[in-house]
């Protein structure tokens, strides 16, 4: 475990880089985004934060909050639904106009639901779009700002994506992902989806970060963190004042949440591949030591190998999840049709 103390005070040596350090954070206007955006403004010199979510009235909130703890944050808020890609190809052309580089991609957006698949104008179902391909279409549409960022001083170029990278494997589950239905246009379950939407995370960004080495790419497990990420089930905003009793011991206090966060988002312990050496260095998600692709549980520490993942993998997990991919993107996109 990566202790608070070293998290905090690697957090507060961030104002000794150059300032104006650029960060979007999608799914900013609550819970864990909101939280590590909070924390890059407390910590960062200047820095340049973009909000991505739907709703005004708490990204008004936000925005304040990081007045006031940092007079020279220029926060901005892009307001979008992005169970749409073509949402997001738009608010990413918005960010590209602006800005030169682009240091952190940090992405959270999604909600717990009981529902069964609800299929979007574009053909996919809309948790899975939130979980896995939203995020994926920001991370190629913002690569060449990231690689711009990766040549110049500080050298910060990251995407963090939290969700959970060992969900399929945990309680008996078998790691696997279904080839033949990627999308689950088929074979939909919410088990399914969480586990699909986990792997083909894990490798999808794998594969980026095997082809673009100047960047790092992390995906982090959260813990249990008391956000408003349950408000879509029936009965559960009500229970919540008594959940919050019963969990607080098993839960990350949102602040600390937060923090460690930033730390995975800025530390060189998560470094890109082309500088992958150093003590310090974490061992990467496929095994090898600054692999440029980090699989975090809660507290910092890379997740152990998994033979159930080390088999999927070896089924040709990355190239096909990459390949599946860009053919969505191609598909709804480019070509605006509908997948499959
Ligand atoms: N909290 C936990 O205990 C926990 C545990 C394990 C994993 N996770 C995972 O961690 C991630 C972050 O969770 P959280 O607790 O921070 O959740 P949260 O507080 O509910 O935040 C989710 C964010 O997603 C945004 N969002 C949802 N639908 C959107 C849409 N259609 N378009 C644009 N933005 C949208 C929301 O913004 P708007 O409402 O403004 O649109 C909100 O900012 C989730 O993927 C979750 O599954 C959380």
């Amino acid at each position: 475990m990566v202790k608070l103390q070293a998290i905090r005070a690697h957090n507060a040596s961030l104002k000794s880089l150059a300032p104006g350090l650029v960060g979007v954070f999608v799914g900013g206007t609550s819970g864990i985004a909101l939280s590590t955006a909070l924390a890059f403004a407390r910590h960062a010199s200047s820095p340049k934060i973009y909000l991505i979510g739907r709703s005004q009235s708490a990204a008004d909130n936000a925005i304040a909050s990081m007045k006031t703890i940092n007079p020279s944050a220029q926060p901005t808020f892009l307001q979008t639904d992005i169970s749409l890609l073509k949402n997001i190809d738009t608010v990413c052309a918005k960010i590209t106009s602006k800005e030169k580089r682009l240091n952190l991609l940090f992405m959270t957006p999604g909600y717990m639901t009981m529902k069964g698949r609800e299929e979007t104008a574009e053909g996919l179902d809309r948790k899975f779009v939130l979980h896995y391909y939203a995020r994926m279409r920001f991370v190629t549409n913002l690569l060449p700002l990231l690689s711009a960022a990766a040549q110049s001083e500080p050298n910060l170029s990251r995407v963090v994506s939290v969700l959970d990278p060992h969900v399929s494997v945990r309680v008996g589950g078998a790691g696997k992902l279904n080839f033949a239905d990627l999308s689950l246009k088929d074979t939909f379950t919410l088990n399914t989806c969480g586990a699909h939407a986990s792997l083909m995370g894990n490798f999808f960004l794998e594969g980026m970060a095997q082809r673009h080495v100047n960047t790092s790419f992390v995906h982090a497990y959260p813990s249990g963190v008391a956000t408003g990420l349950m408000r879509d089930i029936p009965l559960v905003p009500l229970l919540i004042p008594v959940l919050k009793i019963l969990l607080r011991p098993f839960m990350v206090p949102i602040e600390e949440s937060g923090e460690r966060h930033l730390f995975a988002a800025t530390s060189e312990r998560f470094p890109p591949k082309a500088h992958g050496e150093g003590s310090d260095v974490t061992v990467g998600s496929d095994g090898t030591k600054g692999s440029g692709c980090y699989w975090l549980s809660w507290d910092g520490q890379a997740f152990p190998q998994n033979a159930k993942l080390d088999r999927t993998r070896g089924e040709g997990a990355v190239e096909k999840v990459l390949q599946h991919t860009e053919e969505v993107f191609k598909q709804v996109c480019e070509e605006g049709k509908t997948y499959p």
